[in-house]
């Protein structure tokens, strides 16, 4: 494995990047030498991240991604500022707002949970590729799946189905773009008590941590956003550079055991 700044130079766009895995990554690939465009629809929270970090380095775009136009827009004004694109790091998403039995499964929430994490994924995937095949660019998408493409049982069902379908995307994905010497990966992180799952305050934090802790496989440790950060910086990078196709469990072990 190579050292040093591992995307020295290179033009990075994060979906979600205002909060948890986004915004530890967004820190992570500026530490590494990338310019980043953040992207969410915490306009506020999105700001903040590209401020603290420097805006040399880090910017923020407004795009709800469910809606493609704008979509389109995040990407053009990345290349318009940038002049290139090297990586996507698709890493928004949202879960249902409660757990259904499937015998009450609410369809709208369903709807929504899909139109975030499988198409507006799909939508940046399909952008971002073009401007990468258009340009030539040998580029690297990293998508956010989740431990529950490899274990069922331990989330809603929409949200599992959105995340089946998502790895699903990223394997289409990689089969066609590997002719453009593109590569598509998932990063599959088991439970972090980020905003997504709690309030953020250090009491549900911590309560959220010690039942992730209490079910986890790999003890002594407890999974952070930095952790899953290091692994799509990995995917990112050339450091994966034949690896694709893939979905790279951040689990400590935990799906092989428990499936
Ligand atoms: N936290 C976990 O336990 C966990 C586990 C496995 C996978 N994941 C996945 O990790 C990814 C990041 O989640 P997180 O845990 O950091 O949660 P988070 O809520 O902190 O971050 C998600 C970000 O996505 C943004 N977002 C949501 N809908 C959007 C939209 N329509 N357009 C643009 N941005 C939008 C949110 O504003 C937020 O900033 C998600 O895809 C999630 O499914 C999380």
């Amino acid at each position: 494995m190579s050292s040093g700044r591992r995307l020295e130079g290179k033009i990075v766009i994060i979906t979600g990047g205002a909060s948890g895995i986004g915004a530890e990554a967004v820190r992570l690939f500026t530490e590494h030498g990338a310019k980043v465009v953040i992207v969410d629809v915490q306009d506020e929270a999105g700001q903040n991240v590209a401020v603290s970090i420097g805006e040399d380095k880090a910017s923020y775009y407004h795009c709800d991604i469910r809606h493609e136009t704008e979509v389109k827009n995040a990407v053009k004004f990345t290349v318009e500022k940038h002049g290139r694109i090297d990586v996507l790091f698709s890493n928004a998403g949202v879960v249902e707002r409660q757990q259904y039995s499937i015998l009450d499964l609410n369809l709208e929430e369903v709807d929504r949970v899909m139109a975030v994490n499988l198409r507006g994924a799909a939508a940046f995937v399909k952008h971002v590729a073009r401007v990468m095949v258009e340009s030539g660019t040998r580029g690297s998408i990293v998508c956010t799946t989740s431990v529950v493409t490899e274990i069922v049982g331990k989330a809603q069902h929409g949200y599992t189905a959105s995340k089946h379908a998502l790895l699903g995307l990223v394997r289409s994905a990689a089969g066609e773009l590997g002719k453009h010497g593109i590569r598509v990966n998932g990063v599959a992180p088991f439970g972090i008590a980020t905003p997504m799952l709690c309030d953020g305050s250090e009491t549900e934090t911590s309560k959220l941590e010690e039942i992730f802790s209490e079910s986890a496989n790999l003890k002594g440790i407890v999974l952070t956003a930095r952790h899953v950060a290091e692994a799509a910086l990995f995917l990112a990078s050339d450091d994966s550079a034949y690896v694709s196709g893939q979905n790279l469990a951040v689990d400590g072990g935990f799906a092989v055991v428990k499936a």
